[in-house]
């Protein structure tokens, strides 16, 4: 395995220049690179700004000075010229294939022979992405949460044609990076799917909570009420986290899986309408909810009966049941362990592990009313065949 030194990071926007604070605490040497001097200026600056507040708090580790980390960062506006003596490049520039591939196509025309390309795409092919190279073996996804320097979890995704040597570079460099909130966790992402591990698992949930909104839109059911069905149970509603999210993300997130993996997962009536109307939630501020005071008082005291818990649940362990099924990964431990490094909530497998006959059930009749086929439990769920499949 080469000596990993110097990274380039590829984007200086929300992710990039939040990786790139985390490469530089790790002890890498690292260029920034953006399209204009203004965006790279403004990524360099909230680096600067984030290791002088961790140094304050004491947490750079001693000897260590956000002085001397600044000293380790390069910025450029020159692409080709930037991966000339790159090892390990990442890219975080904006989510469209053609741009990614040009960006690709010019790494792999100057970086040196050995560096590996890495890119911190949500949603697109890792394969596809490759495609604009003549080096496809060492092409991975390298996949962080927002914000990276908070979120334990670091996906490493394999194209059709990444080679073992690349992940498991990948998989050394994930986890040498510090975190201010425990341990990496680092999984290896054995196939190039929609969605990887945990934006995977988590994506048909949204098919049941389109279904929940526009039942309470039909019935004059108030949207509290539905947050009230959560209460206790989640730390914020549906709707309360909908709005927290952004509407408008549940509904691209929405239309991406129903293009890629079935119809099923097409936003609803309530969401289609409300980002028509420009109502995203926190930030437009209004959605479910009215933000403009800040985060919204919501009266949980009557309940809707609508929404389950369970349900998401159920719903969730079918979805991690698919990623065995197609060898996603190859065992419930890690889909677990992915989705408290990146979600911060404990997954489906421990209490599914005793539930999945009565959980299939619910998910049967789930389907039979709303309709979803998608929602239907896949053969390992109802067969508990994934129980044995541990690690
Ligand atoms: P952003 O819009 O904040 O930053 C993108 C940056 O890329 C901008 O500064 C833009 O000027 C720059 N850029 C555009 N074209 C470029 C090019 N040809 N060369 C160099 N720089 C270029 O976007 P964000 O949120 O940082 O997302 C970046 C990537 O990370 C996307 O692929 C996204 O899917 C992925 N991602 C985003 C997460 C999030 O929560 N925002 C979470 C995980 C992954």
């Amino acid at each position: 395995m080469v000596e990993i030194k110097n990274i380039v990071m590829i984007g200086a926007g929300l992710m990039g220049h939040n990786a790139a604070q985390i490469f530089l605490m790790a002890g890498y040497n690292v260029t920034l690179v953006d399209i204009k001097d203004e965006f790279v200026n403004a990524g360099v600056a909230k680096i600067d700004e984030g290791l002088k507040k961790l140094e304050a708090k004491g947490k750079l580790g001693e000897g260590t000075s956000a002085a001397s980390l600044m000293g380790n960062l390069k910025k450029s506006i020159d692409l080709a010229s930037a991966v000339k003596d790159a090892d390990f490049v990442v890219e975080a520039v904006v989510e469209k294939m053609d741009v990614k591939k040009q960006v690709f196509k010019t790494c792999d025309e100057n970086a040196p022979p050995h560096c590996i390309l890495a890119t911190n795409t949500s949603t697109m092919s890792i394969t596809e992405i490759a495609s604009a190279t003549k080096r496809e073996d060492k092409v991975i996804g390298m996949h962080f949460f927002n914000p990276p320097i908070l979120m334990r979890l670091v996906e490493i995704i394999a194209g059709e044609k990444s080679s073992d040597e690349s992940m498991d570079t990948g998989v050394e460099i994930g986890k040498g990076l510090p975190c201010l909130k425990g341990k990496r966790f680092v999984p290896k992402v054995l196939k190039d799917r929609p969605g990887f591990i945990v934006n995977r698992l988590n994506a048909p949930v949204q098919i049941y909570l389109n279904w929940v909104f526009d039942q309470a839109a039909e019935k004059g059911i108030p949207w509290e009420q539905i947050d009230a069905d959560a209460a206790g149970l989640m730390p914020m509603g549906p709707c309360e986290l909908g709005d927290y999210v952004g509407l408008d993300t549940m509904f691209h997130v929405g239309n991406y899986y129903a293009e890629t993996l079935s119809p099923d997962f097409k936003p609803g009536k309530v969401i289609t309408k409300m980002v028509e109307e420009n109502k995203l939630g926190r930030k437009s501020p209004q959605g479910f909810f009215d933000w403009s005071a800040g985060r919204p008082k919501i009266d949980k005291s009557k309940k809707a009966g609508l929404f389950s818990v369970q349900n998401s649940m159920a719903i969730m362990l079918n979805e991690g049941c698919r990623l065995l099924e197609e060898k996603v990964v190859t065992g419930f431990k890690v889909i677990d362990d992915a989705n408290m490094a990146g979600m911060n909530t404990p997954g489906p497998f421990g209490g599914g592990k005793n539930q999945y006959e009565n959980w299939s059930k619910l998910l049967n009749e789930l389907a039979d009313k709303t309709g979803k086929e998608y929602l239907r439990p896949c053969e390992l769920m109802k067969s508990g065949g994934f129980v044995s499949m541990r690690k």
